[in-house]
């Protein structure tokens, strides 16, 4: 066991630009909480428009043709990112306390899950760089044709808080990998890990500018990175609504490149003939790992009418038996939501599931009397109607509900304007190639729930999102296809 910092040192609190360390040109601090106990852990630079500008200058000048970062050539920077990923598993301790401190999330998961993964999506995205090819093509005539994936330039980076490092990881990853620059801003209740890989981006080597960090919030901050005549791209993780504006600002701005990866509504169907213990861990962690706070969250969990009241006890035992409380003690399953706003949210949507009717398991209520602690819960007699059968909670929040056949549960499961994700618990190979080809989502788990790597893209169908992060598509948005085409002397 792994013992964590319990008071990490907080040592980067002003914008990164350029390489350097900088204040806000307003002057202005935004204070950041520990979620644990609603305390002040810093007060941090707040960056606004006037710094994203500076930002976006600097990520200019790095991206002019004959720049250090430009004739980097692709081997190299493939270097560089292996260089970063190595500085990150020198100071996985201190980055895994950083992110439990200013999230909540278990340091064990931040240890064992996050960490982990981040140094696995840098290294994986480090090893295509010298690996991004066009294609020759045949054309008619004395031509020749060849392809070039170029850089799309100045990419504006905005970061959710429930994965601060790994989102931020998702994202640099592959516009470092493509020659990119990068203007990021992480979230305002999360900046202080992204602050830390600022530092480590420097200590790699990258040259001044090619990423910049302005924490800052949202209406300003982030506003002004999506509405920048100049940044050529813009990848957004958050809320459904809020990547409605990002791409409304990219629309009446400069059209510059829009991906999203927005909010959920994940199906996980677990038909009688499945595995229940298996199931049971497949809904449960789906659901309930890192608090709720997924995009892809399973928080439908269909049962069908055979299993039902033998499976909802079960998943009822489980969620009792969650372990809630100090992120830093190594039993804890659960710490608490991120901030007052999330917190509020999620009671008033637990409120809702009572009055419209659902039948409150366990859980229910706030978990002690300092930080925002909420305990497990579980809903059956859910319908796809109530506010709780519908909307994203982002929360530790169970809904059960009964279903009778395959036709049935898929048309329900589509009944969603969101699909990110979906799952089936079944033994029976047919039931999951029906399922994984008919249920709308950008990712189908079958007996599992949660599972990601570096090389598997993850997106949205429908309002979940646009484009697709991780794999090798995840490139695809992060270059610009460049046709050239060549009189040559002869026929060729
Ligand atoms: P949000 O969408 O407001 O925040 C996400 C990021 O967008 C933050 O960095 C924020 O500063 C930035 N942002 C906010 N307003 C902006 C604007 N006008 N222009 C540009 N950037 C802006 O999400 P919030 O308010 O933290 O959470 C609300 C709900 O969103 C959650 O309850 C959850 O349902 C969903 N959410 C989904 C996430 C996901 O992973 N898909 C992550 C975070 C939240
Ligand atoms: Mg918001």
């Amino acid at each position: 066991m792994v013992t964590p910092i319990r008071n990490p040192d907080i040592k980067f609190k002003q914008l990164f630009i350029n390489n350097e360390w900088v204040n806000a040109i307003s002057g202005k601090t935004f204070p950041v909480l520990n979620p644990a106990t609603e305390g002040k852990i810093a007060d941090i630079q707040e960056g606004d428009k006037a710094d994203v500008d500076k930002a976006v200058d600097a990520a200019k000048k790095a991206f002019e043709p004959g720049s250090a970062w430009r004739i980097t050539n692709a081997s190299d920077r493939g270097c560089l990112m292996n260089k970063l990923a190595d500085l990150i598993e020198r100071d996985r301790l201190y980055l895994a306390s950083l992110e439990s401190l200013d999230n909540g999330k278990p340091f064990n998961d931040s240890y064992n899950i996050d960490l982990v993964l981040v140094i696995k999506c840098i290294r994986y995205y480090a090893g295509w760089t010298d690996k991004i090819c066009g294609k020759t093509i045949p054309m008619d005539g004395e031509f020749f044709c060849y392809t070039r994936h170029e850089p799309v330039g100045i990419c504006g980076q905005i970061i959710p808080w429930n994965f601060p490092l790994l989102m931020m990881a998702w994202k640099l990853g592959p516009a470092l990998a493509c020659g990119n620059v990068v203007v990021l801003k992480p979230a305002e209740q999360t900046p202080l890990t992204a602050l830390y890989i600022a530092s480590l981006i420097k200590e790699a080597g990258f040259p001044p500018g090619v990423v910049n960090v302005i924490p800052g919030y949202g209406p300003t901050a982030g506003a002004a990175i999506s509405e920048h005549n100049d940044i050529d791209k813009v990848a957004f993780t958050g809320s459904t609504e809020v990547g409605q504006i990002v791409m409304q600002a990219a629309a009446r701005t400069n059209l510059k490149r829009v991906t999203l990866e927005l909010g959920g509504k994940s199906p996980n169907v677990v038909f009688a003939d499945a595995d229940l213990d298996i199931a049971v861990n497949a809904c449960h962690n789906g659901l309930f790992f890192n608090m709720g706070q997924c995009c892809c969250a399973a928080s439908r969990t269909y049962v069908q009418e055979e299993v039902y009241d033998a499976f909802t006890k079960k998943l009822v035992e489980k969620a009792s038996s969650r372990v809630v409380g100090d992120p830093f003690e190594s039993n804890t399953m659960s710490g608490p939501q991120v901030d007052k706003e999330q917190f509020d949210k999620i009671l008033n949507l637990i409120e809702a599931g009572v009055q419209q009717g659902a039948k409150l398991e366990c859980g229910g209520k706030r978990q002690g009397s300092e930080g925002y602690f909420i305990q497990p819960t579980v809903f059956t007699g859910v319908t796809e109607d109530m506010r709780i059968g519908k909307e994203e909670i982002f929360g530790p929040v169970m809904q059960v509900i009964k279903f009778k056949t395959m036709d049935e549960v898929i048309k329900r499961a589509n009944t969603t304007h969101y699909g990110l994700a979906a799952a089936i618990c079944t033994k029976d190979i047919d039931k999951v190639m029906t399922y994984s080809s008919q249920v709308k989502a950008g990712t189908v788990w079958v007996n599992s729930f949660n599972v990601f790597g570096a090389q598997c893209p993850f997106g949205g169908f429908k309002m979940s999102g646009i484009g697709r992060e991780l794999g090798e598509y995840g490139l695809h948005d992060y270059s610009e296809v460049k046709t050239v085409i060549i009189k040559t002397p002869t026929k060729l």
